[in-house]
């Protein structure tokens, strides 16, 4: 008999391991394993072969950084995209991306079914499944850690007994990783009142006390230069991580909202994005008006939130990215960048869009600003809070 043919998304991790023994084991498939490359910087000649060591018949590495970096990271960069205003969505921005590279093997590859190592507490399954089903609903999905509701513990012992060889980090933590950030959970990191290990961070240290200035080029709201050298995105990213880093920024620990109802401790490093974003949000502000900005903040949360929620292909998210697109037309100009012990703070910014006037602005001599017009401008402005204001105290006395 011919065996089903699954495809099914390899990390090389544990749960992505047990996944290729146990659909060989309890559905008799032969299973075509997919790593797609969102920029995590990992050893894929070990992954295959890992993935063909515990059992894959086929191995498919898909290099998708680029993609990633101009479809979905600069998009999160135009939206200051931060979950409950702090995580930069890394896990979630990939998983509509591999979840359609899924999509694509399964066609090529004349397969049914196709599988994750998602466990059914995650939010991962929910982006998984709706990004599947909305790109071709005929697939069939498999989720063997979620269908056979197994716990890491028997996860890890399965392994053992299978030979499945799990690396020392992936027994302690569930580690995602891909340029945008690296997500940690799990272990000792539940227990919420203690404090992360610093060992547990790949990307940040405190290694140098000293300032480093950075100036960051924006054209169309994402970053194309830094310190004036022309960059592709990704390796402008890729740079981020490894300065910001080295400063100690880019690390945050919350107590998140999960879609599936779950709160859990979730610590992050990601210091290209918190300085980027960082970067992006003074530049707004250098070039937008009061107006926009305001109603892009309401844009922004329910991008995040939409994001986050597993519903990247939503139509809404593209009519909200339409919205956004116009505004970041403006968006260009450097933006100059402090790192230091911890700290990203702006120190500067210039822009040929910028609608900040010195002229205006200031209190010399030179201001073009004719105070008198403030008086009338404050009577009519205030009207209704100082006629309530009187008529309270007419109740009152
Ligand atoms: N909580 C984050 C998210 O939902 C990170 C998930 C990390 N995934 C993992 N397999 N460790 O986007």
């Amino acid at each position: 008999m011919v065996k089903k043919k699954v495809v099914l998304a390899y990390s090389g991790g544990l749960d992505t391991s047990v996944c290729i023994r146990y659909l060989q084991k309890f559905h008799d498939a032969q299973v075509t394993t997919v790593t797609v490359d969102c920029g995590q910087d990992e050893d894929f000649n070990e992954i295959e072969s890992r993935a063909l060591a515990v059992g894959a018949t086929k191995h498919i590495h898909i290099d998708s950084t680029e993609e990633f970096a101009n479809e979905y990271v600069s998009k999160c960069i135009k939206a200051n995209a931060l979950y409950q205003g702090k995580y930069p969505l890394a896990t979630a921005l990939a998983r509509p991306l591999i979840a359609s590279k899924l999509v694509e093997v399964a066609s090529n590859e004349d397969a049914k079914l196709v599988a994750h190592g998602c466990t059914g507490k995650g939010n991962d399954q929910v982006r998984f499944d709706i990004t599947i089903k909305s790109l071709n609903p005929e697939l069939n999905i498999l989720a063997p850690i979620r269908d056979m509701n197994l716990t890491r513990d028997q996860e890890l012992k399965f392994a053992m007994e299978e030979n499945i060889p799990i690396s020392l980090e992936a027994k302690k933590y569930s580690i995602d990783v891909n340029l945008w950030g690296r997500a940690i959970e799990g272990g000792e990191l539940e227990d919420a009142s203690m404090e992360p290990p610093e060992n547990i961070f790949h990307f940040v240290n405190n290694r140098s006390s000293e300032a480093r200035y950075v100036e960051i080029e924006f054209r169309s709201g994402v970053p194309i230069a830094l310190d004036g050298n022309p960059l592709k995105l990704q390796d402008l990213i890729v740079e981020m991580n490894r300065i910001a880093g080295a400063h100690g920024i880019g690390i945050v620990d919350i107590i998140e909202n999960r879609i599936v109802g779950i709160k859990s401790r979730e610590v992050y490093e990601a210091p290209a994005a918190i300085s980027l974003i960082e970067c992006h949000k003074d530049l707004e502000n250098l070039v937008l008006t009061d107006h926009e900005i305001n109603f892009k903040r309401i844009i922004e949360e329910k991008w995040s939130w939409l994001v986050y929620s597993g519903l990247w292909l939503e139509p809404l998210r593209r009519d909200l990215d339409e919205f956004i697109n116009t505004a970041q037309s403006r968006v260009n100009g450097k933006v100059k960048l402090k790192l230091q012990n911890g700290s990203c703070r702006v120190v500067g910014r210039s822009s040929k869009n910028a609608i900040y006037d010195p002229e205006e602005a200031t209190y010399s001599s030179r201001s073009v600003f004719d105070q008198r017009l403030a008086k009338g401008f404050i009577e009519l402005w205030g009207k209704q809070s100082v006629i309530s204001n009187q008529m309270l105290s007419s109740f009152e006395s």
